[in-house]
């Protein structure tokens, strides 16, 4: 969803979150993003979800007090998407040119995506070769309302930016999460990011997404799992969620009990991902699952993970393809699990 293409040198990536609004800038030399700045601040969760116009201007306040703090000068912003508003998915189309293919897509859209094209923004990049169809080629198509991206770019053209792209959350954190040269690996990937309203699984080949699933389960269930369970208020159960996690020894697997009911949706939804995929691409084997968001910050859930499906866990590095000084490193991976989005954002290369 490029609004704007080629030309633009500087620019910074923007993640608004349900949380927080994060911010990065790098600068990119022959290949190598080095960071330049990042800052974030907490917003109230009911703000960033809310269209009314009221909290709307509240929200690029903040996005500007934010932005002035960090001392990012450029106006040019790469913006998120919440998964929860854009549509993904992995189609198979006739191999064509790219002329042709883009006419197809055009023409077909009514059964590709879910909203009407005069009301959706659409956008596509082939990946390659179909796996059940050797006459056809795998697109990745995203699509999100007119609407609300023209509410954003109202919103953010107000404090004086220039949106020059908005991306699916998904697609930037894949960008940040995947090593650089994942492209010569033939396993799979599974970047599973816990948010605070919705879970998003992406399986991927070759650092391209194939599979994308947004579940409307988060950090935010398994607290309210814990609160209601037993019995406590919401910072209690924050803190034994985030103290004890999903350990069966530590307060006698009290807390396990109280969150089993919603983590077993996120498993069970995890494990439908994975034979979905292993469906479609039996030649290709998923061998690691990168968890961030929540997922990597509730003890013992990136373990509970690799015994269940039997796969190394890794917990995810948002600045793992970012060069920064060394007495940084502890401040960045302290916040490395909320940035992936706003990393991502930061690391993209205008086409
Ligand atoms: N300061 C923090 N420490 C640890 N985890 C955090 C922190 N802030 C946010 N997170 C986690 O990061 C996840 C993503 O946050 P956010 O981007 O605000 O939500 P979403 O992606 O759902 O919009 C949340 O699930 C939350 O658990
Ligand atoms: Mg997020």
């Amino acid at each position: 969803m490029n609004i704007l293409r080629g030309g633009v040198q500087e620019f910074f990536g923007l993640d608004i979150g349900t949380t927080a609004l994060r911010v990065v800038e790098l600068r990119s030399n022959a290949g190598v993003s080095s960071l330049l700045r990042y800052a974030y601040v907490p917003i109230d969760n009911k703000l960033a979800l809310s269209d009314a116009p009221g909290d709307q201007q509240k929200v690029a306040q903040a996005i500007q007090q934010l932005i002035a703090d960090a001392k990012i000068t450029t106006k040019n912003v790469a913006v998120g998407l919440p998964s929860q508003r854009v549509f993904t998915a992995v189609v198979d189309i006739e191999r064509l040119s790219n002329d042709e293919l883009a006419k197809t897509i055009k023409f077909q859209a009514d059964s590709l995506i879910p909203t009407p094209l005069d009301e959706s923004k659409m956008d596509w990049s082939m990946i390659g070769d179909s796996p059940v169809d050797k006459t056809k080629v795998e697109v990745l198509l995203s699509s999100v309302a007119n609407e609300f991206v023209e509410k954003r770019l109202d919103m953010l053209e107000s404090i004086g930016l220039n949106v020059i792209a908005f991306e699916p959350d998904t697609f930037a954190i894949t960008r940040a999460l995947l090593a650089k040269d994942a492209a010569i690996s033939t396993g799979a990937t599974m970047v599973l990011d816990v948010g605070h309203k919705a879970t998003d699984i992406i399986i991927n080949i070759n650092g391209a997404p194939r599979l994308t699933r947004s579940i409307p389960t988060g950090s935010e269930a398994i607290i309210r799992s814990a609160m209601q369970n037993l019995n406590i208020d919401e910072a209690q159960a924050q803190q034994f969620v985030m103290k004890f996690g999903v350990s069966k020894e530590k307060l006698e697997g009290q807390i396990l009990r109280a969150i089993s009911a919603t983590i077993d949706i996120l498993t069970s939804e995890i494990e439908k991902s994975l034979k979905f995929f292993q469906t479609r691409y039996p030649s290709n084997k998923l061998d690691q699952i990168i968890v961030t968001g929540g997922a990597s910050v509730i003890p013992e859930f990136p373990l509970f993970l690799a015994n269940k499906f039997g796969i190394n866990v890794e917990i995810g590095n948002a600045w793992r393809n970012v060069a920064y000084p060394r007495d940084r490193q502890n401040e960045l991976l302290a916040i490395s699990n909320q940035f992936g989005a706003a990393v991502g954002l930061a690391e993209r290369v205008e086409s």
